[in-house]
Formats: C-alpha cells, sequence, structure tokens
C-alpha cells in the first residue's frame, strides 16, 4: 500500500522515479507525487496515475539528481491532489513520502496547531513533516537527528524519505512496520529506495532490507545506518535474485494474464529440489532444521488474508489427510483481535504473497508472544514475514505484479503440500511410498496446467455469453470448496460483478434462494469421493433453472445433458486438484473483466501489498 521511490546519485533522479512509481502502481494508484532537489526544492503532485503526474509536470523543471516519489493508496483523507504525497512543511523546505498510518496523528496535529501550524492536506503524513521542522526550529538538532526525534514521538507504521532544500546532500528514510528497500548504486554516493525491489532492479543487484526501528542517512555520499535510538548498524548487503524479464509484461496484454500462464513454471519452482524421490528426504530448512520440534506439535494454525486464506483453506485438508493434524484456518485480521488459546507446541503458520500484509504480521507477532512456533510461507524473498518467522518456506513464484493474485496461490498450495508431506513423514503418518506417490503426481501438474490453459478459448466463449451478468455463484466440496471462495473472489474483484463462494452442499440452507434462470453457477465436479454429491447439487440448481458451467474431469461426458456448460480439465489426485481447478476459474474471470473494460492488474480500491489494517 503505497508505493515509495527515491533516488540519491548523479542520473536525472525524475526519470528514475517515474519509471520505479510506474513498477509500483499495483501497491496503490489514487494520486501520484514526486519531490526533486536541485537547488530548490519542487513538488508536483497529481490525482490519479503515475501518467498523470507525467503529464502535469510535464515543461516544467524536472532537474535535479535527488528526489523521491510517491503513489498513494488512501488511508487518511480521500483521493485527491491535496492529499497526494510529497507533502511539505510549514516553511515548505522539508518534504516527506510515507507508506503507512501514525495512529496519533489527531494529538500531534493538535500540538502543532498550538504552536502556529498550518495544515493544507487531511493526511497524518503531513503532520510528522511539520512535527521535524518543528524540532529543528525550536532545538539545535541536526536534520538527522530532528527526523529520529520526530519519528520517536510516532505510534504507528511507517516507511519514510524526507529531503530538507536546506541540506541537499542529505537524504533520510527510516521504516517501522512498512517495507523499505535500499539499493546500493555504483559505488559514487549512488542509492536507491523503494517500497520493493522492483523500481531498484534495473540498476543495481545489492540491496539492504531495512529493518524495523532502522533509519538511513546519506549524507556526503556516504550512507549509514542506525536505529531510532541512535545506535549504528552493518548492514546486511544482499545479491537480488530477481530479473528485469520478469517485471516486463513479456507480451501479454496484462500481467495477470502473463501471471496465469506462468503456473506451469512457478509451480515447478516451487517443488524444484526440495524432495529427493531416491532417499525419500525432504530438502528444506523448515522441514531438516525443525524436525524435532514439527514431529511433536499438537496443533497446525493457518493465518493469512484474501487468496492466502484460501490457500490455507487447501492446506487444511492436505495437513489433516496428510499428516493427521489438527487444524485451523483463521483470517489474520481476526485471529490478531482474538485471545487466542495458544501453547508451546502450537504451529501458527502465515501465508503471504507479499510478506508485509499487516494483519498477517500482527497475527504472527500474537502467536510468537504467546511462544507459539511461527513458520512463514511467503514469495516475497527479503520481506517482512519471512524475517519474522522462525523458519519457513519461500514459493519461489517469481514476482506477481497484477494485483489479482494467480500463481502466488498455486505456489502457496504446492508448498503447503511439500510441508504437509514433510510433516507427515516426520510424524510417521504416511508411508515413504505413499509419500513417494503423491510426489510424481505433482511432478505431473505442470503439464496438466499446460492442458487446462488450453481452455482458453472455449473460456472466452462462456466469458462473452455470461460477462453481463450481475452475480455468480460458484460451488465445490471438499478440497474444491477453497477453489469455490477463491474463483468467486477473482472475479469479483476485477470485474465488480457480485460472485459468491460456497460448499456445494451449504447451497440449500440459503444461496439456493437466489437461483434463478439469470444465476450462473460455477460448479467443481471434477472426480473425487464427492463426484456424485455434487451432481445431487447440480441437480437442485438445474431444477430451479440457473444456469450451470461444470468444471469435470478430463473424458467425463456424463453431465453433458445436464448442465449448460462443460469445461474438461486434466484429472489428478483429489488433493491436488485446486492446482488444476483454479486456472479455468482464473481465466473465466479475467476474461469477463476484460470485456467489461475493467483495470485488470490494478482493479479500483485495491492494492497488492494490504501494509495498513
Ligand atoms: O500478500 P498477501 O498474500 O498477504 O495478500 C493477501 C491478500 O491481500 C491478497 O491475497 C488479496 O486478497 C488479493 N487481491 C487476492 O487476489
Amino acid at each position: 500500500m503505497c508505493g515509495i521511490v527515491a533516488y540519491i546519485g548523479h542520473r536525472d533522479a525524475f526519470d528514475i522515479i517515474v519509471k520505479g512509481l510506474k513498477r509500483l502502481e499495483y501497491r496503490g494508484y489514487d494520486s501520484a507525487g514526486v519531490a526533486l532537489m536541485n537547488g530548490d526544492l519542487r513538488v508536483y503532485k497529481s490525482q490519479g496515475k503515475v501518467s498523470d503526474l507525467e503529464a502535469i509536470s510535464e515543461g516544467k523543471d524536472r532537474s535535479g539528481s535527488t528526489g523521491m516519489g510517491h503513489t498513494r493508496w488512501a488511508t487518511h483523507g480521500a483521493p485527491n491532489n491535496e492529499n497526494a504525497h510529497p507533502h511539505v512543511s510549514q516553511s515548505g523546505d522539508i518534504s516527506i513520502i510515507h507508506n503507512g498510518i501514525i495512529e496519533n496523528y489527531a494529538t500531534l496535529k493538535e500540538g502543532l496547531i498550538q504552536r502556529g501550524h498550518n495544515f493544507s492536506s487531511d493526511t497524518d503524513t503531513e503532520v510528522l513533516v511539520h512535527l521535524v521542522e518543528d524540532i529543528m526550529d525550536h532545538s539545535k538538532l541536526s536534520f538527522a537527528d530532528a527526523v529520529r526525534s520526530a519519528l520517536k514521538q510516532v505510534i504507528g507504521a511507517y516507511a519514510i524519505v524526507i529531503l530538507s532544500k536546506n541540506h541537499p546532500e542529505h537524504l533520510i528514510a527510516a521504516r517501522k512496520g512498512s517495507p523499505l528497500v535500499i539499493g546500493i548504486g555504483d559505488g559514487r554516493g549512488e542509492y536507491f529506495f523503494a517500497s520493493d525491489a522492483t523500481p531498484i532492479v534495473e540498476y543495481t543487484k545489492k540491496v539492504i532490507y531495512l529493518k524495523d526501528g532502522e533509519i538511513a542517512i546519506v549524507e556526503n555520499q556516504e550512507m549509514i545506518i542506525k536505529t531510532i535510538e541512535n545506535v549504528v548498524q552493518t548492514p546486511y548487503i544482499q545479491e537480488l535474485e530477481m530479473n528485469l524479464e520478469q517485471l516486463e509484461k513479456g507480451g501479454y496484454p496484462h500481467f495477470m494474464l502473463k501471471e496465469i500462464y506462468e503456473q506451469p513454471k512457478s509451480i515447478f519452482d516451487s517443488y524444484r529440489g526440495r524432495f529427493d524421490s531416491a532417499t525419500g528426504e525432504f530438502h528444506m530448512r523448515s522441514i531438516e532444521e525443525f524436525g524435532a520440534k514439527l514431529k511433536d506439535i499438537k496443533r497446525l494454525i493457518l493465518v493469512g488474508c484474501g487468496t492466502s486464506w484460501h490457500a490455507g483453506l487447501v492446506a487444511e485438508y492436505l495437513f489433516e489427510d496428510f499428516a493427521r493434524l489438527p487444524v485451523e484456518v483463521e483470517y489474520a485480521s481476526e485471529f490478531r483481535y482474538r485471545n487466542p488459546v495458544l501453547y508451546s507446541d502450537d504451529l501458527v503458520l502465515a501465508i503471504s504473497q507479499s510478506g508485509e500484509t499487516a494483519d498477517t504480521l500482527a497475527a504472527m507477532d500474537l502467536a510468537k508472544r504467546k511462544s507459539a512456533t511461527v513458520f512463514g510461507v511467503c514469495n516475497v524473498v527479503g520481506s517482512s514475514i519471512p524475517r519474522l518467522s522462525d523458519a519457513g518456506a519461500y514459493t519461489h513464484a517469481g514476482p506477481e505484479i497484477g494485483v489479482a493474485s494467480t500463481k502466488a496461490f498455486t505456489s502457496q498450495v504446492t508448498v503447503l503440500t511439500l510441508l504437509a508431506l514433510g510433516i507427515a513423514k516426520l510424524r510417521g503418518a504416511m508411508s515413504i511410498d505413499k509419500i513417494a506417490g503423491v510426489m510424481q503426481e505433482l511432478e505431473q501438474i505442470p503439464e496438466k496446467i499446460e492442458k487446462a490453459l488450453s481452455l482458453n478459448d472455449e473460456i472466452v466463449k462462456l466469458s462473452e455469453k455470461y460477462k453481463d451478468s450481475r452475480n455468480f455463484l460458484y460451488l465445490g466440496r471438499g478440497y474444491n470448496f477453497p477453489v469455490a471462495l477463491e474463483g468467486a473472489l477473482k472475479l469479483k474483484e476485477i470485474s465488480y460483478i457480485h460472485a459468491e463462494g460456497y460448499p456445494a452442499a451449504e447451497m440449500k440452507h440459503g444461496p439456493i434462494a437466489l437461483i434463478d434462470e439469470n444465476m450462473p453457477v460455477v460448479v467443481v465436479a471434477t472426480n473425487s469421493e464427492h463426484y456424485e454429491k455434487v451432481v445431487s447439487n447440480i441437480q437442485e440448481v438445474k431444477a430451479r433453472k440457473g444456469v450451470v458451467i461444470a468444471l469435470v474431469s478430463e473424458g467425463n461426458r456424463m453431465l453433458d445433458g445436464l448442465v449448460d456448460h462443460v469445461l474438461e480439465v486434466p484429472e489428478t489426485i483429489e488433493p491436488l486438484s485446486p492446482l488444476v481447478n483454479t486456472i479455468p476459474l482464473q481465466l473465466l474471470s479475467y476474461h469477463i473483466a476484460v470485456m467489461r473494460d475493467c483495470n485488470v492488474d490494478q482493479p479500483r480500491n485495491l492494492a497488492k501489498s494490504v501494509t495498513v489494517e
């Protein structure tokens, strides 16, 4: 949520910032702004997208080799020009960009108003830049120390960058609860700052992930990292694994479509090298180093939000079936505010694509405080969730840019399958032969997904037919109940059609009242132990004149006369069927959204990384 890019060095800052903001636009796209220093401090900002910012700054002075830019996802204050970042201090000499929420901004603001400050926006952020100036005006503190002192007064979460006209050789950045990555440039005092590494990778692969409570001070071409309490830190410089092609659309019209089509590879990358079929060994740090602990855990609690929560629901079936472990799946946002009963032999496993979701982080924090072991399954390397975890596993899906999560979901399910099997082995809940059997089938999944993707043309035709529907219902049972939820979420978030996912048998307890000839009902009816029951549920829908689009296993013609449309997907074992069955549902939502002229990669009101609660 909210994207930050900043640069100090010898190149043209504006170009670097604008290019970077475009890469971060998935984080928020309500408004955008930039501040540039070249003797003076110039701020340009605009409601709307980064392209609007480019347009309004066209023909103006965009020079300067120090600057910062921001793309906003509104929390405090409407998305308009005034509330767009950067914000400036009372004198206009100091400027800030911020991602996060200053929770005590109202109290701070009141004090500042009493001391004569005037505010021009409704944001929490503007308060912080006024506070820094107020401290400088009333003390002998240096610029950096004044920022530290201001941050000590702040309650809440932030990633910030601050520039001052009177300190042109400085750039100050800090984080607490919101991510900030620093790229180390060419050795001539060049540094890049961003909310994630995507704006940086083009220029350098050497990065530092700023830790919570740290402040980075660039002064006269040198950077020093300290804690807010002024203790100098030795940063860990990390090599980025990402490359530039992964951040481009590669010929696809949208990132979402590219990411849907990447799934044969991303799933392969998720399991590659993690199981040795010759020895039956799992090569995952979490299994190898935490084996003794995992053997004895009594309960698994999976936490996540949105699509990651859906992956958790699939995992509930996997861990129960494979590892015979009691499982609970929790929305992180609910879990964090309950008073959950947790024991030291509980394993709490957080699932997240971005690794920065505020509610998931808070749930982990709570679990740690209550002495549970905390694991993370995460896609973004170096993000906050893996750093807070005792152990876990990366999904290795590669950068996911489309706001609607697609390949991250299937990679999460893949990694959770490995963990379930690994824990099953440790607990003696499954024989090596059975584990190897599941792994052999998992290795067939990329090919089966290729086949599922070839349904694309059929799905385009279906989308044409149903794109104007006002409601959709998605039904599934067992392992495919979460698939129904995920199908519904994909459709509603990018096409703005109301959609609900339901366990098929639960339909008769309410949603059946909605069914009429205008209601498309997508039913996952692939081969499973519930197949006959799902067919009965289809009969119930047809008896009420509902339109049924059924996903069936390849070769199954039994529903031909009964349902309106059949999509045949390759068959696999039931525990792995969510990996295949999700694909047509992703394509259906994608094509419907495109046909409705929706902004598929950046749906309204959403952001890729939800770093506020
Ligand atoms: O980065 P995370 O996986 O923690 O994000 C969780 C949700 O915000 C995310 O899955 C969201 O629901 C997506 N828009 C779904 O497509």
